[in-house]
């Protein structure tokens, strides 16, 4: 059943979510990144599928678990798996908010094997999602925005990954009279927050990891809004590494069917830290709460999810949040 299916790739995630969180402000971005690759990879093998990494800690030769192309599960159905256990290391490692343990699942075939790049991006929610354009200018884009959402430019919000390269785009995004979302790290939360009421942020920009946008993609087929991508190739061997991986629209434009390609995919994060969509990992004396978000495209649901994990036998009073 489908119901089962999500809350046991949702069990990998809160998985990852409750190693990664052990490290919160430790300071040590690699270990907490670690610690959620391998429990994410352990909890893979308590569920029923034929999983292929299509999207994970990058290829064979670098990264020994959750490669791109690993096979995970104990067997049955064949889907593709993308993966980020700990999106946002360095948000976990220095106690900062909106770091997630983050998957993404669709029937085989259908998720982007997205290479080991950059990719220059634009995420809006469903009221403004036929309006803008990958390569309609910022101006443009947030005037269309504004219009769509019925506000001025003045009151939107657009969440820009704090970074050298963006010298411009946020000096355009600050002419056209819009505020600003800086982010130190975590494009999935920065894009997937345009579609969600209440998080504050209606337009994402910028250029972030390519694998991300695959992630943050998939939310947006779940619950709707608009996502678009562009490969931002750093060089050509690079670029030429794509090509030999059969990588489509190397300098093209990359659309929501592109990137996705089916109206089944689910999206599931796990807080590792406090942000606006998810709350981080709690422990206590007898055990850790989790909270999670599940989206699924297929049954057309989005889940909030609180789980409290026990540890040991002994009973202890479950308090409502
Ligand atoms: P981590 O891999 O450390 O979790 O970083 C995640 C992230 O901030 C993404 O959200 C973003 O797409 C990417 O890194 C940006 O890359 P860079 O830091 O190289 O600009």
């Amino acid at each position: 059943m489908r119901s089962t299916r999500i809350v046991e790739m949702l069990e990998v995630t809160e998985a990852a979510a409750l190693a990664a969180g052990r490290w919160m402000g430790r300071g040590d971005k690699n270990a907490a990144d670690n610690a959620a690759v391998e429990a994410m990879r352990a909890a893979f093998q308590n569920v029923d599928i034929s999983g292929r990494i299509v999207i994970g800690e990058g290829e064979r030769d670098e990264a020994p678990m959750l490669y791109i192309g690993e096979e995970v599960g104990s067997g049955g159905e064949r889907i593709d798996i993308a993966v980020d256990p700990l999106e946002g290391t360095n948000l976990t490692a220095y106690g900062q908010s909106n770091s997630l343990a983050v998957l993404a699942f669709g029937p085989e075939g259908t998720l982007l094997h997205a290479p080991d790049t950059y990719m220059n991006k634009i995420a809006v929610g469903p009221a403004a999602a036929d309006v803008v354009h990958i390569d309609a200018t910022p101006t443009e884009n947030i005037r269309n925005v504004a219009k769509a959402l019925d506000r001025e430019p003045e009151d939107l919000v657009v969440c820009i990954l704090d970074r050298e390269r963006h010298i411009d785009l946020i000096a355009e995004v600050r002419a056209a009279g819009a505020r600003i979302r800086l982010i130190s790290d975590g494009d999935v939360f920065g894009a997937v927050a345009t579609a969600i009421e209440g998080t504050g942020i209606h337009l994402y920009l910028g250029i972030g990891a390519a694998p991300e946008g695959v992630l943050a993609c998939a939310a947006m087929r779940c619950i709707g809004g608009c996502f678009m991508g562009r490969f931002a190739w750093r060089n050509d061997e690079e670029k030429a590494r794509a090509v030999d991986m059969g990588t489509c629209q190397i300098d093209g434009v990359l659309d929501m069917d592109c990137l996705v390609h089916t109206d089944e995919a689910a999206f599931i994060a796990s807080g590792v830290t406090d942000g606006e969509l998810l709350r981080g990992v709690r422990y206590f004396g007898k055990g850790a709460r989790t909270n999670s978000v599940a989206m699924d495209g297929k049954t057309g649901t989005v889940r909030f999810i609180d789980t409290i994990y026990r540890t040991g036998d002994e009973p202890f009073w479950v308090r409502m949040d």
